[in-house]
């Protein structure tokens, strides 16, 4: 058997070892209680790594990735963390990041089968039908696929904000933002699209849901 794996839990001594010499009480303290103000939603890249890009400790965010950051109306998964994030935990933020070179996104972009996954995929071709217009006008296929991760970030805030849970907290006077943030491999920034969403009527008003029944 291959054993690469092990450096991984000798490292997690070491970085145990770290943590304690810098503060013995860094684990008795978070072990008490979670406090994060983010909610995290990014992709599952392995060069995107949430806590590490944003200079957050743990307890500082809550995270979910999956495969281009995608936020999908019927994935319970999701909708279990952003539940919980905003009912429970109370975040103050939820960001949206995206990245350039994103894998998900380039195959959704283009026409080959690669299995289930393109199922998952499908949600992005359902973005770059919505904005074929300026999409097919970039000739240069890498500005395309650049501005389709923007463009994908900014459907997905907008798909936050249709949802029931976004919504009655912003009913209930909780103050939620939701932005929409993308990441360059290339040099490690973090582009703030500025595409913030604080309240319905940052929504088309189709999408405007009337106070639940209580
Ligand atoms: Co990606």
């Amino acid at each position: 058997m291959e054993r690469s794996y092990l450096r991984l839990l000798e490292n997690n001594k070491m970085w145990v070892d770290e943590q304690l010499g810098n503060d013995p009480n860094f684990f008795a303290d978070l072990a008490n209680v979670q406090t994060p103000e983010y909610l995290w939603i990014g992709c599952s890249d392995s060069r995107v790594p949430a806590n590490e890009i944003t200079g957050t400790k743990p307890g500082e965010m809550f995270v979910h990735r999956n495969i281009a950051n995608m936020v999908v109306h019927s994935d319970m998964n999701l909708l279990s963390v952003l539940s919980y994030a905003v009912e429970v935990l109370k975040v103050k933020h939820v960001i949206v990041c995206g990245h350039y070179g994103c894998g998900g996104i380039r195959a959704g972009m283009g026409n080959q089968q690669f299995g289930l996954i393109d199922n998952w995929l499908r949600h992005i071709k359902d973005v770059y039908r919505i904005h074929s217009k300026e999409l097919d006008m970039i000739k240069d296929l890498k500005a395309r696929e650049n501005r389709l991760v923007q463009l994908n970030v900014i459907e997905q805030v907008q798909d936050l904000g249709k949802t029931s849970i976004i919504q009655n907290a912003w009913k209930n006077g909780q103050s939620l933002h939701v932005h929409g943030w993308v990441y360059d491999i290339h040099d490690g920034i973090i582009d703030d699209l500025k595409v913030t969403c604080t309240s319905v009527k940052d929504l088309h008003a189709v999408y405007h849901l009337d106070r639940a029944i209580d």
